[in-house]
C-alpha cells in the first residue's frame, strides 16, 4: 500500500465531505459519524463531482441527476448511475489523513 496525505483531519468535520486531488486522481473524503472513507470523486454516470451533492442517512447523492452512493463500498443505491465508484483504503495519523492510492 502507499498511502499519501490529503489532508488534516480537524478540518474535516462530522457527517461532511470534501473532493481533493492526489496523486493524480478525483478523491472524495467522508466523515460519518466516526469513520472515514475515501471514494472515486466522479461520479460514473455522466462525470460529475460528487463533492458537490448531499450528504445523508450516511449516503452521498451526485449534485446532477441525483444518484445515490454508498461511502462504505461504492455501490450504486439509486439510479441513474449502473457501476460503483471506486473505494479507497483511508487512515487517520497524527492528525493527518491518509489514503491508499
Ligand atoms: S452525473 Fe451523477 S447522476 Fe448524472
Amino acid at each position: 500500500m502507499t498511502f499519501t496525505k490529503v489532508g488534516s483531519a480537524i478540518d474535516l468535520l462530522y457527517d461532511r465531505m470534501v473532493g481533493v486531488q492526489a496523486s493524480g486522481k478525483e478523491v472524495l473524503v467522508a466523515k460519518l459519524k466516526d469513520r472515514y472513507y475515501a471514494l472515486g470523486n466522479v461520479c460514473t454516470h455522466n462525470g460529475c463531482r460528487l463533492s458537490g451533492g448531499k450528504l445523508r442517512d450516511g449516503k452521498i447523492r451526485c449534485p446532477c441527476h441525483g444518484s445515490v452512493f454508498d461511502p462504505a463500498n461504492g455501490k450504486v443505491l439509486q439510479g441513474p448511475a449502473e457501476k460503483p465508484v471506486p473505494v479507497y483504503h483511508i487512515k487517520v495519523e497524527n492528525g493527518s489523513i491518509w489514503v491508499d492510492l
